[in-house]
């Protein structure tokens, strides 16, 4: 990018009209008064990687990606990060000035953040973790309890293969236990973690008996519609500190955006605001 020309980015799926980011991104360029734009591109699965090719050539810094191409963008990209490539998926692309597309995964880093930012002195160094689901956000989120050391993560997922898969890439600080007996070790926990759809409007509520749960557990869901899902409604009735899935979209967007426009966002109530609109 020549210093005369103003930085563009974009968020790259197929559909893409559902995505936050847009809002998201907007609303930070016009907070923090920077000369840019982000826009959303339904890039067409015919000729994906050479339309992904053109956009460094057309003068956009980075990218967002979601669905459908968070996986296949690993296949297009030059440069892949280490996080990005042990979650076999990308959700930040930086262009680099010699054309080249550099892939990373923030979502890990983005639940770490969210959860540091509401109680500073929280670490998955804390205890042992309960983590339900085994798919993306799942990977993405054992990765990142792993790298802020936890040492023990029981993982429950309904298809047992998946978590078991899980455990031969984490290795053998992740514990496979089944989805029906997982309610025996939440007394142990010293967080629990919802990375499955369950809770989401139109989804069905989690199966799993709670009554296990001790109130100093830090309970964490992915899920942000509605913002207080079932899971997290009962957590903090029962003393337990809470923390929503709005945050991890928010924190994930940040390192992009820093990258891209050279000043580092932050969470904000206004900004939560929009995005539950
Ligand atoms: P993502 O990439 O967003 O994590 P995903 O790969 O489709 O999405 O994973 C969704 C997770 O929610 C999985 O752990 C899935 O369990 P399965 O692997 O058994 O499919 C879980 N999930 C979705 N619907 C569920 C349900 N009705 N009961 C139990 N688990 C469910």
């Amino acid at each position: 990018m020549s210093l005369s020309q103003i930085p563009v980015a974009a968020v790259l799926g197929h559909p893409i009209n559902h995505s936050k980011s847009p809002r998201l991104h907007n609303f930070w360029l016009s907070k923090f008064g920077v000369n840019g734009y982000y826009i959303p591109l339904d890039i067409n699965p015919r000729n994906f990687e050479k339309h992904i090719r053109s956009l460094p050539q057309l003068g956009f810094v980075g990218a967002n990606v979601t669905i459908p191409y968070k996986e296949k963008i690993l296949k297009v990209a030059d440069k892949i990060s280490d996080r990005a490539a042990i979650i076999g998926a990308a959700n930040t692309l930086t262009f680099l000035s010699d054309g080249k597309i550099y892939a990373d995964n923030t979502d890990g880093y983005g639940f770490i953040q969210n959860i540091k930012s509401r109680y500073n002195d929280w670490t998955a160094k804390d205890g042992m973790s309960v983590v339900f689901g085994a798919g993306g956000a799942s990977r993405a989120i054992l990765g990142a309890l792993i790298d802020d050391g936890a040492n023990e993560i029981v993982l429950a997922n309904r298809t047992r293969s998946r978590a078991d898969q899980l455990r031969s890439d984490f290795g053998a600080k992740i514990k496979v236990v089944d989805w029906m007996k997982v309610q025996n070790y939440l007394d142990d926990a010293a967080n629990l973690i919802n990375t499955t759809s369950l809770g989401m409007v139109g989804k069905a509520d989690l199966p799993i008996p709670l009554d296990k749960l001790k109130k100093n557990t830090l309970v964490a869901d992915i899920v942000y519609t509605p913002l207080k899902t079932p899971l997290l409604a009962y957590a903090s009735e029962i003393g337990c500190r809470t923390v929503d899935g709005l945050g991890m979209l928010i924190y994930q967007a940040i390192p992009g955006f820093e990258r891209w426009f050279g000043v580092k966002p932050a969470d904000s109530l206004d900004l939560r605001k929009l995005l539950l609109k």
